[in-house]
């Protein structure tokens, strides 16, 4: 039986055990809440979105993490900035829309004016002692890994994203997602810990049985099984799978498509993973005919069966890179038992809606897997409400994955010295 008397978060994350979900106060106490955002969220590389999400010089984007507003835009030489969303001068909220297009940064408070760099550039009547060049808008530190982007709210911000950016960056460049376009993005709340949203999204065993879009691109056998649980026919599926990843991986890698998995969930602080992996049916899309949904395929790309690059950081992100476009996903936390997840679909900037893709047929598969998604979160969630919760085991065939996450999450807590 297990101890539940000592509730404290150190203790907690001690007496974790290696393959079982963790206990409940993780997915429901509010101080291991604020303890989550200061030192996960607070401390690492956080996945906000994308460079076309700012296009153009003067394109502003807001993200609020916890208490924490940034401003992401991109200035007049085309770099990508990120600044605390704090007017220096009495700590008014400087943009408050979600996108926005600006010249400079104007707070409507007192019109203190800030440049596209942050610098204070317009403050009246503040006299002739009123030092500007101390007063500009505080940076934030950001990156762009092939035009995804990653803030980290730390003055000292995890080094080995270098690591995490070299390995990743021959994957992705292929699709050349700096000149793609936002096509569409969808925001969900799902009712439940970020952690019950991350340790969802990291296994498959609940695909069949809950996401009949998702499973037409899908292979059956794609996302673990048990060996000794299958008959012959089973194992010849399982061999056949095996088999077309491998043919696979030499074919796109023969033509600059990297494909091989890389796997550093947990032994890195900036934890990712990646693989290329073929689809089903047509091959070419996650779409419910499996077929490209954008007909001008991104980047340099002149084939669609390139199959879908999964992409995944911790804490916070998933990706899938296709031919024909790209789907993104932050899950962003809002309290104990809420989430925001935000979803984008990408496609070639050049692209044109109505004649070469259609919205609804772009975004059908994991619009709907995302409010089946949330809805098992939230099942999740009430049973950790629960006096019976106990934590669960996890299959050690379909939920290493989950548990390389339960991993990492203690492992940086007890890293970060959470008390
Ligand atoms: S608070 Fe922003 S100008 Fe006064
Ligand atoms: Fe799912």
């Amino acid at each position: 039986m297990l101890d539940k008397t000592d509730t404290h978060l150190e203790a907690l994350l001690r007496r974790r055990k290696p393959g079982y979900s963790l206990e409940a106060p993780f997915y429901t106490d509010p101080d291991i809440f604020a303890s989550d955002l200061d030192l996960i969220f607070g401390r690492h590389w956080i996945y906000v979105g994308v460079e076309p999400d700012v296009a153009e010089p003067g394109d502003a984007m807001v993200i609020d993490i916890g208490k924490t507003s940034v401003i992401i835009t991109r200035n007049d030489d085309n770099e990508v900035r990120a600044f605390h969303n704090v007017c220096r001068h009495r700590g008014a909220r400087v943009l408050q829309d979600y996108k926005t297009s600006v010249g400079n940064l104007v707070c409507r408070y007192h019109a203190w004016t800030y440049d596209l760099d942050g610098k204070l550039l317009f403050a009246e009547h503040m006299g002739k002692d009123f030092d500007a060049g101390c007063h500009g808008l505080k940076p934030v530190h950001i990156r762009s890994l092939e035009g995804l982007l990653f803030i980290c709210l730390s003055d000292d911000p995890p080094a080995d994203f270098d690591d995490m950016a070299a390995r990743m960056a021959p994957y992705l460049a292929p699709h050349d997602l700096k000149n793609a376009k936002v096509a569409f993005e969808s925001e969900l709340i799902e009712p439940g810990n970020w952690k019950l949203v991350m340790e969802n999204n990291r296994e498959c065993y609940h695909c069949a049985g809950n996401h009949p879009e998702l499973t037409v691109p899908l292979f059956a056998y794609g996302f673990g099984f048990a060996p000794e649980e299958l008959d012959d026919m089973g194992r010849l599926e399982a061999q056949r799978y095996a088999d077309l990843v491998k043919a696979s991986h030499g074919e796109w890698e023969s033509c600059g498509f990297p494909s091989q998995m890389i796997e550093h969930l947990d032994d890195m602080v900036t934890g990712f993973r990646t693989e290329r992996l073929p689809l089903d049916g047509a091959g070419e899309s996650h779409t419910g005919d499996t077929r490209a949904a954008c007909r001008k395929l991104l980047g340099a790309i002149n084939d669609p069966r390139h199959g879908a690059l999964h992409f995944w950081t911790q804490p916070n992100s998933w990706h899938h890179f296709m031919s024909d476009h790209v789907v993104t996903f932050s899950a962003i936390p809002l309290d104990a038992e809420r989430t925001l997840v935000r979803t984008k679909w990408l496609v070639h900037k050049d692209a044109v809606e109505g004649v070469d893709y259609d919205i609804a047929n772009l975004t059908a598969v994991w619009q709907a897997t995302n409010v089946q998604d949330a809805e098992l979160v939230g099942l999740c969630q009430e049973g950790a409400r629960s006096p019976a919760y106990e934590p669960g085991p996890y299959s050690p065939h379909t939920e290493m994955l989950v548990e390389k996450f339960c991993n990492w999450y203690v492992g940086r807590m007890r890293a970060q010295g959470a008390r």
